[in-house]
């Protein structure tokens, strides 16, 4: 099917009060385009960062990263925030709803922000794929953490986007209930032929992985 995100030899460094922290220590990858990606590793073995670096949500202090052949940190922060509202997809494991709003208007949120149209009949089918029809008009205080993050992925799959990055989505939840969530979003990624690029250190969700990336001090493992 093609790449759809390129990383060239990323670096990152930390700069702290304490001296600096080499995250990423020369990170090259590949990523096909509709393919789950597992990146796993230990704790501060960089997972997070690397992350962060191939989304746009941090810059690495060397290398690039394209998107469909185009240069991602050429951009502006401000170019950028758009360049991921538009082409990309985020899920936490804080889940990161607001807490003021009910679920209908969290999930319409990102395209609120872009100024784009809410499709009755997509916003059907995913409120529908994520078990959420009879939750639309509950805060995010009313539901459960499964709830919560099946409205999360359910906001980010309404807006369309090519890539979606999840960082430990399943890690504020029960096993069965993370299992569950890891499972809908796979579904709905393929369904809608959407890139999957999931942060965890679950090895039972790892091995769904079409791609295991293994990271370690920094570095990719083969
Ligand atoms: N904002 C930050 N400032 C300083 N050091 C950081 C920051 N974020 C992460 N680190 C350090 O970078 C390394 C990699 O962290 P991280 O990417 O969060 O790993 P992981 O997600 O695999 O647990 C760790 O040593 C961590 O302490
Ligand atoms: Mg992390």
């Amino acid at each position: 099917m093609g790449t759809i995100l390129s990383a060239k030899n990323i670096y990152k460094t930390y700069k702290t009060s304490s001296g600096d922290v080499p995250a990423l220590r020369g990170v090259s990858l590949e990523v096909e385009k509709g393919m789950f990606y597992a990146i796993i590793g230990k704790s501060g073995s960089g997972k997070s960062t690397l992350l962060h670096t191939l989304s746009g949500l941090d810059r690495p202090t060397k290398g690039e990263v394209f998107i469909n052949g185009e240069n991602l940190y050429q951009y502006s922060d401000e170019k950028m925030a758009v360049f991921r509202r538009r082409y990309m997809g985020f899920v936490f494991q804080q889940f990161n709803l607001l807490d003021e709003f009910n679920v209908l208007n969290n999930i319409c949120m990102p395209l609120k922000l872009d100024q784009r149209k809410v499709d009755k009949q997509f916003l059907e089918e995913v409120t529908g794929l994520l078990r959420l029809e009879d939750k639309l008009k509950k805060y995010p205080c009313e539901l459960s953490g499964g709830e919560q993050q099946r409205a999360a992925i359910a906001r980010c799959l309404l807006a369309r986007p090519q890539i979606i990055f999840a960082d430990e989505p399943t890690g504020n939840l029960d096993k069965k209930t993370g299992e569950d969530t890891l499972d809908l979003l796979q579904q709905c990624s393929e369904q809608f032929g959407q890139t999957l690029i999931v942060v965890t250190h679950d090895l039972e969700i790892a091995r769904q992985a079409d791609v295991i990336v293994h990271i370690e001090d920094g570095k990719i493992i083969l």
